[in-house]
């Protein structure tokens, strides 16, 4: 999609109070954490996982669900590679949204392209973007099959299937890396959860 062209007569209204002020007000960094991976290797368990623990812990977070999103601002999308482009450059956009709110974002989406995973990245600040690569093997994922998605996929029932129909371009510098098929769900979410409250403080 091409950005508007009428956007170089649109001025950067600049607020007075900064992220840097709504940090200061939740008493922590904001930041968002991105969960990449194939369907069913543990993206929003982890997240929700995640979330509960900081919330808990009067961290304020809030958890963009690639699935959820879609039903809203993304329900115009499919899962082209086009529109998965879009798709990952908006829940990007809405993230820094909340990262600029002083928010720590959960985000749990396949995003299979590097490139849009990339893209993803360019429009954070250093430090702010995490990529967590929720690593599971494809078989392992299929033999899941927490959806009932793979079984329609083989079937030919679901087209651009990721893993089946389409690639999983694997991350190859991920800040965190999660072996979902080699670590139970504590100690993933640990992993991740430790990871992030070092990065914490102001
Ligand atoms: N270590 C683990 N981390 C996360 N999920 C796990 C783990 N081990 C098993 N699972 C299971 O794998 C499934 C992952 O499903 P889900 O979180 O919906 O995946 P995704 O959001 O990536 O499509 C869940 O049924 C979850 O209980
Ligand atoms: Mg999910």
């Amino acid at each position: 999609m091409e950005s508007n062209q009428s956007n170089k007569n649109i001025v950067w209204h600049k607020g007075s109070i900064t992220k840097k002020d709504r940090q200061k007000l939740n008493h922590h960094k904001s930041m968002i954490i991105w969960f990449t991976g194939l369907s069913g290797s543990g993206k929003s368990t982890l997240a929700n996982l995640v979330e509960m623990a900081l919330h808990s812990e009067g961290i304020r977070t809030y958890l963009l669900d690639g699935d959820n999103i879609r039903h809203g601002i993304n329900n115009n999308l499919n899962f082209s590679p086009e529109d998965r482009k879009e798709n990952i450059r908006r829940i990007a956009e809405v993230g820094k949204l909340f990262v600029d709110a002083g928010i720590v974002v959960l985000a749990a989406v396949i995003s299979p392209y590097a490139e849009d995973r990339e893209n993803a990245r360019s429009i954070f600040g250093p430090g702010e973007f995490v990529e967590v690569y929720v690593k599971c093997p494809l078989d392992e994922c299929e033999a899941r099959d927490p959806k009932g998605l793979y079984k329609k996929a083989r079937a030919g029932e679901i087209k651009n299937f990721t893993g089946i129909s389409q690639p999983y371009e694997i991350p190859v510098a991920p800040d965190l890396v999660v072996d979902t098929a080699n670590s139970n769900l504590a100690e993933s979410m640990k992993l991740v959860h430790e990871y992030i409250k070092e990065r914490l403080q102001l």
